[in-house]
């Protein structure tokens, strides 16, 4: 049998990942006091987790160093080629949203700057309002950047909307939504004959489901 390396995304949907897995009848127990490790080895050497930021998943799957990936399609729209998106995993859900300082006007005709993690879907929303804005690109905690003037307002990703509002943001508008993806490299696809039945495993714990967005 040949081993499958999987990348999983740190943060955000770490724990539901690891529940997913639990789920699909792998005794993660080895994960659990992980301390400072990032590359994990199951006792029976048929699987290795490999634990990156985000955007790093799709780089890992993409470059075939990771077989699959597990990521936010948030993550996706940002990185969108390399891979093949397998699964819709129905968690991690979150909505792209437009927001900002409860006075902003967005219909006022100032040529607005907006912060984001998100150059890629805040540019195609924009342009799709037809709309000129200048668009700054932020690594994170871009709720403050409206509030201290560096922007007009942001676009960002809203969970359970506690960021936003410990910030005394409003959202102004939602974009679109998003949940966790499976991702696969092409090749492991075709030459490892132990992915396919593992991703139907998969499949059949999260229901088929339509992946959206695609
Ligand atoms: C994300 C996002 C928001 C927050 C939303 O940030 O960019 O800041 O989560 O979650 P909430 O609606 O549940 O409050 P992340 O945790 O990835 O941190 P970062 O901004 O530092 O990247």
């Amino acid at each position: 049998m040949s081993q499958i390396t999987i990348a999983l995304t740190k943060g955000r949907i770490e724990k539901d990942t690891i529940k997913l897995l639990s789920r699909a009848g792998f005794d993660l127990s080895f994960m659990a006091d992980k301390g400072r490790n990032l590359i994990f080895e199951s006792p029976d050497s048929r699987f290795r987790f490999l634990l990156v930021k985000g955007p790093d998943v799709t780089t890992y799957v993409r470059h075939g160093v990771a077989d699959l990936g597990i990521v936010g399609k948030d993550i996706l729209f940002e990185h969108p080629t390399g891979y093949l998106e397998m699964l819709d995993l129905n968690f991690g859900l979150c909505k792209f949203s437009l927001a900002s300082v409860p006075s902003y006007d967005p219909h006022d005709h100032k040529r607005k700057r907006i912060a984001t993690k998100y150059p890629t879907v805040a540019t195609d929303y924009f342009n799709q309002k037809g709309e000129d804005v200048e668009i700054i690109s932020i690594q994170g905690s871009v709720e403050i950047s409206p509030v201290l003037g560096l922007a007009d307002a942001i676009v960002d990703i809203v969970e359970t909307g506690h960021t936003l509002s410990a910030n005394g943001l409003l959202v102004f508008e939602d974009i679109c939504r998003g949940s966790a993806r499976l991702i696969a490299n092409q090749a492991s696809l075709k030459n490892n004959p132990d992915l396919m039945p593992f991703v139907a495993k998969i499949e059949s714990l999260v229901g088929r489901r339509e992946v959206a967005f695609k």
